[in-house]
């Protein structure tokens, strides 16, 4: 009872003080454009800069033997001027804006420990695209886009900006969420020598290195609208079978008329392409299930799971009801007269999607070489037409699209799976409502090797800027977080005595 008393008081104490203003807050970055913070918290205020970077870190005779321009953000307005610690973010597959204003979390601990901050930017995402737009995205220049190589461009820079900014002596916590959470813990592992410890925020570690049940992602998506209420799952389902009957008499006008379909569909593949499309709906809603809305991977009402289950069953018509109901993510702005399946959704190696544009064509490329996606649903375990995705498919797809063969079992040789045990001062925190969270790390593995669990939270709620509708579990979280943190620290500066 006093231990709860005084956590309480403490977290009182860390919060309380700053979740009450929901601020408009502005990035300034050098070419003086403001882009809208809206997070609550200390107002970060980032720079944005380019550091000139290695192209290839492994091949000293490569032919690529020239240097790119690598985007990052940094902010010293919190830090004790050579003396606190740094705070890297490992950027992942987007713009690292993008993960800037949604990283509250990072901002505010910096406030509280004075520490120095960088979000720095993927190799072949955002701005930071080693070949331009044209050729990036080319044979053989698409080839150097690999994990090893981002995670060398961070160990480069973090090195040579320390010794810019007279930080040689501040020790370097990294973070990232999802696939930046991995580059994480990959950091720690790879580059002890230059990261003391990694917060890594929803890190499918396990599942994207080949392990664990392909049907679990959506067995997953599925439970959170189950859990919502297992009458909106039944009315998923329903309607998708409702969707395979009429696919099945090929009556393609009416399957166009209740989606409200641009194009009517004509073929397997458009019905194939069609519940992907619909099935990528839930997988953003599940994921992106805040407790307030938000504007991250799209533009997401609070609580999109009960919005989207309020939707599911308020009209006798189940087709009409699921396309309303996909409207939630892809109709956000209340503009589409009608979907345009093609345009809204791209098939690719990840069955969770690759999002868009530039950005989707890198994150594929993973997809189809280290990163191992194959997430199926099957009818059976979760409320979705059965969409196999096998390792298979995953050769052929790849083969065609990219001529390269994937190697399942490269990550886990090369990022040791769960064979963590030597491993050190990793922070692994999953929301029990993210349907990636069971493809990571949900048990403590050892006095430094740490899981937090965050009940109601879902992808990467912890790293978000702390709200008013922020669930008690992803405050109890950040508390932990930042103690441990701190204590890392601590550790590190004792070490370099
Ligand atoms: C790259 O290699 C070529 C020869 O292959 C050499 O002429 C050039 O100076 C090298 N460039 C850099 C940046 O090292
Ligand atoms: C998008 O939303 C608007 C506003 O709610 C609605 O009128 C329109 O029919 C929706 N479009 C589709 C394709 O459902
Ligand atoms: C899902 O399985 C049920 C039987 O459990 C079947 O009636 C239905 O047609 C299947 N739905 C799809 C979309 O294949």
């Amino acid at each position: 009872m006093a231990m709860f008393i005084l956590i309480c008081t403490l977290l009182f104490y860390l919060y309380g003080e700053t979740s009450g203003f929901p601020s408009r807050q502005f990035f300034a970055t050098s070419k003086n454009q403001a882009v809208p913070f809206t997070n609550a918290g200390p107002e970060p205020k980032f720079i944005e800069k380019y550091f000139t970077q290695v192209l290839d870190h492994f091949n000293f005779n490569s032919q690529f033997n020239g240097t790119y321009e690598q985007r990052y953000l940094i902010t010293d307005q919190y830090w004790k001027n050579g003396h606190g610690p740094i705070f890297f973010y490992t950027g992942n597959e987007g713009d690292i804006t993008e993960f800037a204003v949604n990283s509250g979390f990072i901002t505010e601990l910096a406030a509280e420990q004075g520490a120095l901050v960088i979000f720095a930017e993927h190799r072949y995402y955002g701005n930071s695209l080693p070949f331009g737009k044209k050729d990036s995205f080319k044979n053989p220049e698409v080839g150097l886009l690999t994990v090893e190589q981002a995670l060398a461009d961070y160990a480069v820079m973090i090195t040579e900006l320390k010794r810019q900014l007279g930080a040689t002596d501040c020790p370097v916590i990294v973070f990232g969420g999802s696939y930046g959470g991995m580059l994480s813990v990959y950091m720690r592992l790879r580059y002890p020598n230059i990261v003391a410890g990694a917060l890594a925020a929803s890190a499918p570690i396990l599942s994207t290195a080949g392990m664990g049940a392909s049907t679990q992602f959506f067995q997953d998506v599925t439970s959170d609208f189950e859990q919502c209420s297992p009458a909106c799952r039944d009315a998923v389902q329903g309607a998708f079978i409702q969707l395979e009957n009429l696919a099945q008499r090929e009556d393609y006008g009416a399957i166009q008329s209740s989606f409200s379909l641009c194009k009517a569909p004509a073929s397997g593949a458009d019905i194939h392409q069609l519940k992907g499309f619909l099935r990528n709906a839930f997988t953003m809603m599940a994921m992106m299930d805040y407790p307030y809305s938000t504007h991250f991977m799209g533009s997401m009402p609070a609580n999109p799971v009960k919005v989207a289950c309020d939707t599911m069953m308020s009209g006798a018509d189940l087709l009409p009801a699921l396309r309303d109901t996909v409207g939630i993510f892809y109709n956000s702005t209340g503009d589409l007269t009608c979907f345009d399946l093609y345009k809204l959704y791209v098939e690719c190696a990840d069955p969770t999607g690759c999002g868009l544009g530039l950005d989707s064509l890198a994150w594929d490329y993973q997809a189809c070489t280290e990163i191992e996606l194959c997430y199926e649903s099957n009818n059976v375990s979760d409320m979705f037409p059965s969409l196999p995705f096998t390792e298979q498919d995953r050769e052929r797809y790849c083969t065609q699209k990219w001529g390269v063969v994937p190697r399942p079992g490269w990550l886990k040789t090369q990022f040791w799976g769960d064979a963590l045990s030597t491993a050190s001062n990793i922070i692994f925190s999953n929301g029990d409502l993210d349907p990636w969270a069971n493809g990571g790390v949900r048990k403590t593995l050892s006095p430094s090797l740490i899981a937090i669990n965050i009940a109601a939270g879902a992808h990467h709620l912890d790293l978000r800027g702390s709200n008013e509708a922020d669930p008690p579990s992803v405050i109890l979280a950040r508390w932990m977080e930042s103690g441990i943190i701190a204590q890392w620290v601590a550790m590190e500066r004792r070490k370099s005595l």
